[in-house]
């Protein structure tokens, strides 16, 4: 089979399993506990975001240690705010966020912040002139995905960043990028994010498990109560296995990202949709060289998808989490794709376990898939 599906979830690497199993057995205690299985095991997890934060690009940052992508982003977003809610109450997002921190920023406009959203141009990009229209020194909150996981569009951090120090100084400035990290550099320096979310998931690591990673000056609020593990942010018993699992998955991920062959792939494969005036690339080569979506005029995604599949080709509709619902694609209405598009798009998303062949086999079936829809 052919696994094309890497943005909605990887297959763990082995060797992350095997740091997994390792950790499980030989740390299992308690990192709370005052004995010495306690404080082997608390080491570890010491050891574990020790190196997260290193590979985060903030050596000297906090690490919270979370259930994935989706907690990480509702942490920053109400730990944020509310740690900030004495300099303003205005929060911005870009219209193309996922819906873990479009949702989450709903809730905060719910408790009386306000929200309001940066638009994108036709190729998902964040339009830098409304951003900067609507930074204030009342901002608090900026929240701006790197990678977009429908269309691969790569957020200009660095810029969004100089405007955010220049126009809010005050404002924490987040960035998901669940779909970034180990594919892209991640913008570190002054004018880069002040907190990023990571998801093991998406790099070969383990579902489940994920972190908020904070510069040392970020004021944040915890957003789970209970025991006041992990320094009073996130409480709860720390899975220190995963948390060394997770780790390794970075480190694996960042000492891969110099070898990947995605952007010829993708550049390749831009190439051979351009045979087909029903196919629009969405994004195009200034993307990021992972995530390659289309749309084919005049069918439902889910028709590919299915035919795809019959060759044991595995791809998604525009993004796994919204695939299975009805509702149209909030990335794909704010970048205005016709209507006679917008619902065939199929997106390929690369892993480290694809190959230069696996490309060729799907031309040969996407050719022939083609070739039955333009007879009908
Ligand atoms: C950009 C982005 N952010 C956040 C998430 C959520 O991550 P998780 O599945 O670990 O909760 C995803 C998952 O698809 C994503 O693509």
């Amino acid at each position: 089979m052919i696994y094309f599906d890497n943005s909605a979830t990887t297959q763990p690497d082995p060797e992350v399993l095997r740091t997994f199993t390792a950790a499980s057995q030989a740390f299992f205690a308690n990192p709370s506990s005052l004995h010495g299985l306690g404080i082997e095991a608390d080491r570890l997890l010491g050891r574990a975001a020790q190196q997260v934060a290193e590979l985060a690009g903030m050596p000297d940052g906090t690490v919270v240690f979370t259930s994935g992508g989706t907690e990480a982003n509702n942490q920053a977003l109400f730990g944020f705010a509310r740690a900030n809610a004495g300099h303003g109450r205005r929060i911005l997002i870009s219209s193309v966020e996922h819906p873990s921190v479009l949702n989450t920023a709903e809730q905060l406009e719910a408790e009386g912040f306000e929200v309001l959203t940066v638009g994108t141009d036709g190729n998902g990009r964040l339009d830098l002139s409304d951003l900067e229209r609507k930074l204030s020194q009342k901002t608090i909150v900026v929240s701006i995905m790197h990678v977009n996981n429908e269309t691969g569009a790569i957020q200009p951090l660095e810029e969004a960043g100089r405007l955010i120090r220049r126009k809010a100084p005050r404002a924490v400035f987040h960035s998901d990028t669940v779909q970034s990290y180990g594919k892209l550099a991640i913008p570190g320096g002054p004018d880069g994010p002040d907190a990023i979310s990571v998801s093991a998931h998406k790099f070969h690591g383990l579902k489940g498990s994920g972190a908020l990673i904070l510069k040392r000056n970020a004021q944040i609020r915890p957003y789970l109560f209970g025991g006041g593990q992990q320094g009073g942010l996130r409480s709860g018993t720390v899975p220190v296995a995963h948390a060394a699992a997770l780790a390794k998955a970075m480190r694996l991920a960042e000492e891969a990202r110099g070898e990947l062959q995605f952007g010829e792939w993708r550049d390749e494969l831009i190439r051979f949709f351009g045979g087909w005036d029903k196919v629009r690339v969405l994004g195009g080569p200034e993307s990021a060289p992972h995530i390659l979506s289309v749309a084919i005029r005049g069918i439902r995604g889910e028709v590919a998808v299915n035919a795809l599949q019959e060759k044991e080709i595995y791809v998604s509709t525009s993004s796994a989490c919204s695939s299975r619902s009805r509702s149209e694609s909030h990335v794909l209405r704010a970048m205005r794709i016709d209507e006679d598009f917008r619902h065939g798009v199929i997106r390929l998303s690369f892993g480290r376990q694809n190959s230069r062949e696996e490309i060729l086999r799907f031309k040969e079936v996407f050719a022939e898939f083609m070739d039955t829809i333009e007879r009908v």
